[in-house]
């Protein structure tokens, strides 16, 4: 892709709102070599001013419950469907998604991680091509070819659920455990703060 240089999309202009919309392109963030890949809908408004996924309150949440597992944010990727703030933070349409879908597939070839923990019903249905009651299969893996192999990908609420229903908390946090635990079992295995 003539528009990506490595794991960061450089120039795109392929969906005129987004374009609009958005102050700056917002890639992944993260070893390019991680153990586990968690990917989101699309960059908010903090991501959008900072150029990173995951830094305003969903990635707090996120953050948190990585450090409780024993996890740094610093040791896992995090990236989204779409690179670009859609407007009134809207969900991405099938179309912008589909625009996006090689530079993910392309981040997750080159990352190959152990195991994609999709955050929210949005990345879950992306990735797994299907409908997805994430609230019901939360902490479920299932197989899925994407970035030219079989990986493993774990479906798991977004963290922002956990703000307005307290009941996915305990969803979420069994999500990420076990999201752990699997990237622990990796060949590689994820180094833990509790190792030091
Ligand atoms: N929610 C997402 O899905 N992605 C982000 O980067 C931030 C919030």
């Amino acid at each position: 892709m003539d528009n990506m240089d490595g794991l960061e999309v450089t120039d795109c202009t392929r969906c005129p709102d987004l374009v609009e919309s958005r102050s700056r392109i917002v890639n992944g963030t993260g070893p390019a070599d991680a153990d586990m890949l968690f990917v989101g809908e699309g960059p908010g408004e903090q991501e959008d001013a900072e150029g990173e996924p995951f830094v305003g309150r969903s990635g707090s949440i996120l953050d948190d419950k990585l450090r409780e597992k024993g996890l740094a944010r610093a040791d896992v990727r995090i990236t989204n469907c779409v690179r670009c703030r859609p407007p009134e933070n809207r969900d991405p349409t099938a179309e912008e998604l589909e625009h996006c879908r090689g530079y993910l597939e392309a981040e997750i070839e080159l990352v190959d991680p152990d195991v994609i923990v999709t955050l929210g019903k949005v990345p879950s249905e992306h990735l797994l091509d299907r409908d997805v009651a994430v609230t019901s299969e939360a902490g479920s893996v299932e197989r899925a070819t994407l970035g030219g192999a079989a990986r493993e990908v774990l479906v798991c609420v977004h963290p922002a659920a956990t703000l307005y229903d307290r009941s996915q908390a305990g969803t979420f946090d069994a999500a990420i455990e076990k999201a752990a635990t699997i990237a622990g079992d990796g060949a590689s295995g994820q180094s833990q703060l509790g190792d030091f």
